[in-house]
């Protein structure tokens, strides 16, 4: 069966804040991803995702959604949004939006109508609750951003639920008016042209029916944060409930309306729950983020048992997904280590049996930005602490060595990273061995080889210490990726004769006998037997 696009692609996540700046203000904007068009699709990529764009009071960068049928005046207008469509569609490349179901905004027009009294006909579009007798929140969830998951609405005597800022009421999905309007708010999009969406925190949409309290978390570390109520319970009654899956295979029925649209979920998780939000038979999510790789630490081990667990827990149906990165994570060539260890990282990431994302900067190698605590500005950060703040991963993207990275003309709305003059699109882009590079041969590579996207899997055994081997395969053509983990030389010690096609380092091609076949300390390579 001939691959569809969300198979054998390569997803590039934009944080339009963060991408380039036009209206000199700092902040990154829709034009700005128009002018660097030509950059993405020349970089080799297959779909955009755009973090959230909807008109939105930015308390939590966008996902507080004020209007889900119109783009924020600081990032453009709908007129905008349409070119930037039509300037990718006829690159080739698809579009995709952040869509986020759990919440909106406390601006939002439902929310101040149903904020306004007990008895407006929009109040259930909301999670409302009486107080305790005491006065206390009506159970004992804590948000993810620090304090409790309610807050106490004075007007109407009644709490709110918001599992983020309180400036992010939580959505009633059990009320069918709020679905069928939360549903309309995505067919607005698919008739516009969007080919899908990224679904924010979407198991959380469905809440246990009677809200029961979370039990404690033995676990929990000693020394959280005062106000971090969220991590001293176990999250059991406030997401990934049973009752949620009929409504996600509602959600795409939407996108089955139309041809070829795909979604994409943030999931979290174990395997068995995880794995459930495909559906029995493929009807619910085309994908549920995986972002296993994400949190194993630097071995070849632990990577390849997270893939092999992955692939082993795949019904056939279910299509694989890989994520290294986004905007709520530290760059992950900080947390691997270093420059030597993102190389093997990309090449293991875009050369797995499944569909990749890419976060903005990660084909610059960008490391997590030095955020001084006074230019804090993510929530979480400001209420938990410097060391949770996910702005490290946000700064601007880094264009060229001119002041402010090419970004923007004026300081931008975080600080751009200390390394940009050496670490940019300008200086890297004609580096024959620079990451970027790396990315580009790497993206063209997996494009022109249909063993490298769609073919199969299989794990190879090495004597080589700490090297992670596997093959790819769609018959006859069969490829090795051994990527060395270790800061030590390797020999593969595996019998056979290949090509090189590439190596992380940029520096060798051509005939090799797997045998004798040294890697040098973190290096990947690529071989055609
Ligand atoms: C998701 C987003 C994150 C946001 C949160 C609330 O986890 O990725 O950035 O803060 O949801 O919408």
């Amino acid at each position: 069966m001939k691959p569809l696009w969300w198979q054998n692609g390569v997803v590039y996540q934009i944080y339009p804040r963060s991408f380039k700046d036009t209206t000199g203000n700092g902040i990154g904007d829709l034009a700005g991803v128009i002018e660097k068009m030509d950059y993405l699709s020349e970089l080799g990529i297959d779909a955009l995702w755009f973090s959230p764009i909807n008109p939105s009071p930015m308390k939590d960068f966008g996902y507080d959604v004020a209007d889900y049928c119109d783009v924020d005046p600081m990032f453009g207008d709908l007129a905008t949004f349409d070119r930037l469509m039509a300037e990718a569609h006829q690159r080739g490349l698809k579009v995709l939006i952040d869509w986020v179901p759990n919440h909106s905004s406390d601006e939002h027009p439902w929310f101040i109508e149903a904020r306004s009294s007990r008895d407006n006909p929009k109040r259930d579009w909301y999670i409302w609750r009486d107080p305790k007798p005491d006065g206390t929140p009506p159970n004992n969830w804590g948000s993810f951003f620090g304090g409790p998951a309610w807050t106490f609405d004075e007007k109407t005597g009644q709490y709110y639920m918001h599992q983020f800022v309180p400036e992010q009421p939580e959505l009633n999905w059990r009320n069918p008016e709020l679905k069928k309007a939360m549903l309309d708010g995505l067919r607005f999009w698919l008739d516009r042209g969007i080919d899908g969406f990224r679904m924010d925190v979407i198991g959380l949409i469905i809440k246990d029916e009677d809200l029961r309290d979370n039990p404690p978390n033995p676990d929990a570390p000693a020394n959280l944060p005062a106000n971090d109520l969220f991590s001293r319970l176990h999250q059991v009654y406030n997401m990934d409930q049973d009752d949620v899956h009929p409504v996600m295979r509602e959600i795409r029925q939407v996108l089955d309306e139309y041809n070829e649209r795909v979604s994409i979920g943030e999931l979290w998780g174990p395997m068995d729950r995880w794995v459930k939000y495909y559906g029995e038979n493929g009807e619910e999510l085309h994908l549920p983020f995986n972002f296993r790789l994400m949190h194993q630490p630097w071995s070849a081990s632990a990577m390849r048992a997270s893939v092999e667990e992955m692939e082993g827990a795949l019904p056939p149906f279910a299509w694989p997904n890989y994520v290294l990165g986004n905007h709520d994570q530290i760059r992950f060539t900080t947390r691997f280590g270093g420059q030597a260890q993102a190389r093997v990282a990309a090449m293991m990431l875009l050369t797995l049996r499944g569909t990749p994302t890419v976060y903005y900067g990660e084909e610059l190698g960008m490391e997590n930005g030095i955020i001084p605590p006074e230019k804090i500005q993510d929530p979480q950060g400001i209420n938990l602490g410097a060391e949770r703040t996910r702005d490290v991963c946000r700064t601007p993207m880094q264009w060229d060595a001119t002041e402010h990275a090419g970004f923007s003309p004026v300081e931008p709305w975080l600080p751009i990273s200390a390394d940009y003059q050496t670490r940019n699109v300008a200086a890297m882009l004609d580096d024959p061995t620079s990451i970027l590079t790396l990315y580009r041969r790497l993206f063209a590579l997996r494009k022109a080889t249909p063993a490298l996207n769609v073919g199969s899997y299989t794990t190879v055994s090495t004597p080589a210490a700490d090297c992670f081997v596997y093959e790819r395969t769609d018959s006859p053509d069969r490829y090795l990726i051994a990527l060395n983990f270790s800061p030590a030389p390797q020999t593969l010690s595996l019998s056979g004769h290949g090509t090189c096609l590439l190596s992380t380092h940029l520096d060798r091609t051509g005939e090799v006998d797997l045998q004798a076949l040294s890697l040098r300390p973190h290096e990947g390579v690529i071989v055609k037997r």
